[in-house]
């Protein structure tokens, strides 16, 4: 044949890919092809494909004979909103999308060009895991690439969307990278699967309770978004692209708006409660402090205690972490800890400010939390925020409590700007729990112990209740009006815009894991 015939024909195989059955089962499933997927990802034309003609090597099971140009992986780069991303997608009709030496190889390839070029990488996974004709060499691959996804973490964005199934030791990937998106109804992922379970703990389980999108997003936390269908998932990974920068060395993009910097929110004025143990929605406070309102929420359906997500103020990006004193009163505990660490290490890696409100009544008491770890996952917010080195700013809208108040991104964690409402209420423990302690028995003895109760719990309230204290010490540097937060976080992120920090030298800390 023809050299270009030849290539004609290589074509026509590959994007013929597992071939017009397999591809109609595709869509039955509610799923799209690969190729469906890379063309919805990236700006219009702009994919570029590698190794279109790579095939597999194996010779064992008469795999000689089905040699499919690609191997069941899409790989490539393009542009998002017109900046270069490097992506690879799993193609389901080649072999289950199965996971060969030289798929492997594929995926590694464009890991590190995206490496090289400081540019995001976005995996598409869609596989029945490891191939099983291949054995180890298939699982050799599978180290390999996490190996790039160790090395590549905190160096450019890596983002996974489970857009079908993702078992076994596949999960580890994803699991490493920075978010985790599932598509709704389609996709699972775990260590173990139903059957191995049912023989292992005679537990029945279905696959989608077991791993599905919203177990995984609401229940264990492994996933950051979930999708209702293929065309959001990949919409969404537009959008959270568009908070990122290219890698740790570049700044996010900035997304010029026409909501003024210096807007005033006089609704802010109302929103905390007088009685300072009445709930609100945190979520009113931020879309009304960021530009256009426009907040994307991570992890929403995870440890509602603690809200994080992406915003931008005058164009620029941040990450904010606000506690929600609409569940659990706003408490710290695990799940909140854990979830709000890994955000804000992910900010501080690729130069996003961290925008935090403090509404906080402490870590959450019990049995429970103490027996899992709270010492541990508490810490690791501590640290998290200790750490971070980008520009930090804080408002206490209300209860600052406790170890809380040092977490939260106190002044004495190196925080820039530490702002409190007037409402801030700022203490070691609330008035009740101090007067128990401080005064049981003046408070017994008494000859009426609730009025007294009473008098002592005002004394304590106007005494330490208030932002007055820490304002004095200059442990909050303003108190400020809420309908001017918007004002004064984005003067606070300007005055940061150059900032430079510092951590000592060494190999790496040791983040209480
Ligand atoms: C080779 C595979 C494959 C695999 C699926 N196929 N998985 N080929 N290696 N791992 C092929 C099937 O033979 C079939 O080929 C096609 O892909 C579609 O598979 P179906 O079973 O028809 O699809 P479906 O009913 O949707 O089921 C999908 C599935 C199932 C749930 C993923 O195929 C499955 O259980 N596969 C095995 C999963 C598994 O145990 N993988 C190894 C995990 S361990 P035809 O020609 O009929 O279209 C692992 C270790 C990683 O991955 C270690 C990292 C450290």
């Amino acid at each position: 044949m023809d050299p270009v015939s030849r290539l004609a024909e290589l074509d026509r195989l590959t994007e013929r890919g597992g071939g017009e059955t397999r591809r109609w089962r595709q869509h039955a499933a509610g799923k799209l092809t690969a190729r469906e997927r890379i063309d919805l990802l990236f700006d219009p034309g702009t994919f570029e494909e590698i190794d279109r003609f790579v095939t597999h090597r194996c010779r064992d099971f008469g795999m000689e004979a089905e040699r499919i140009p690609g191997d069941g992986v899409v790989a490539g780069h393009g542009l998002v909103d017109g900046r270069p991303v490097w992506a690879f997608a799993q193609d389901f009709s080649v072999f289950g999308g199965s996971l060969s030496e030289t798929n492997a190889a594929k995926i590694v390839k464009v890991m590190d060009l995206a490496v090289k070029m400081g540019a995001p990488i976005v995996g598409l996974n869609d596989s029945g895991g490891a191939r099983i004709q291949e054995g180890v060499l298939s699982l050799g691959g599978y180290a390999d690439i996490f190996l790039r996804n160790t090395l590549a973490s905190g160096v450019v964005p890596q983002i996974s969307a489970i857009m079908g199934p993702c078992a076994g030791g596949a999960v580890y990937s994803p699991a490493i990278t920075d978010f985790t998106v599932m598509v709704e109804g389609t996709s699972y992922m775990f260590v173990t699967g139903p059957d191995v379970i049912k023989t292992v703990t005679h537990e029945d389980v279905t696959k989608e309770a077991l791993g599905g999108a919203m177990t995984h997003n609401a229940t264990s936390g492994v996933a950051h978004f979930a999708a209702a269908d293929d065309r959001a998932c990949l919409r969404l990974l537009r959008d959270l692209l568009g908070y990122l920068p290219s890698n740790n060395l570049d700044d996010p993009p900035v997304v010029p708006t026409d909501d003024a910097p210096d807007r005033e929110a006089p609704a802010l004025d109302d929103l905390v409660p007088r009685q300072s143990n009445q709930p609100y929605d945190i979520l009113r406070l931020i879309h009304a402090v960021v530009d256009d309102g426009v907040f994307l929420e991570v992890h929403q359906h995870f440890a509602r205690n603690i809200v994080v997500g992406f915003a931008r103020l005058a164009g620029r990006s941040v990450g904010i972490v606000a506690n929600q004193p609409a569940v659990l009163a706003g408490c710290l505990d695990i799940d909140a800890s854990e979830k709000a660490a890994r955000f804000v290490r992910c900010c501080d890696a690729f130069n996003i400010p961290l925008v935090t409100f403090e509404d906080v009544p402490g870590f959450l008491p019990g049995v429970a939390q103490e027996h899992g770890g709270i010492i541990r996952a508490g810490a690791k917010l501590l640290y998290a925020f200790a750490e971070a080195t980008v520009p930090k700013v804080t408002v206490i809208t209300r209860k600052a409590y406790g170890g809380a108040y040092c977490v939260m991104a106190s002044k004495h964690l190196r925080t820039d700007f530490n702002f409190a409402y007037p409402t801030a209420e700022i203490a070691v423990m609330g008035p009740e729990g101090a007067v128990n302690i401080l005064h049981r028995r003046e408070i017994a003895e008494a000859d009426d112990p609730a009025a007294e109760r009473d008098r002592r719990v005002a004394a304590f309230r106007e005494a330490f209740s208030h932002p007055f204290v820490a304002a004095a010490r200059g442990f909050v540097d303003a108190i400020i009006e809420p309908r001017t937060t918007r004002r004064r976080l984005i003067a606070a992120l300007a005055a940061c815009a150059h900032k430079r920090d510092q951590t000592p030298s060494r190999k790496h800390g040791n983040i209480p894991l």
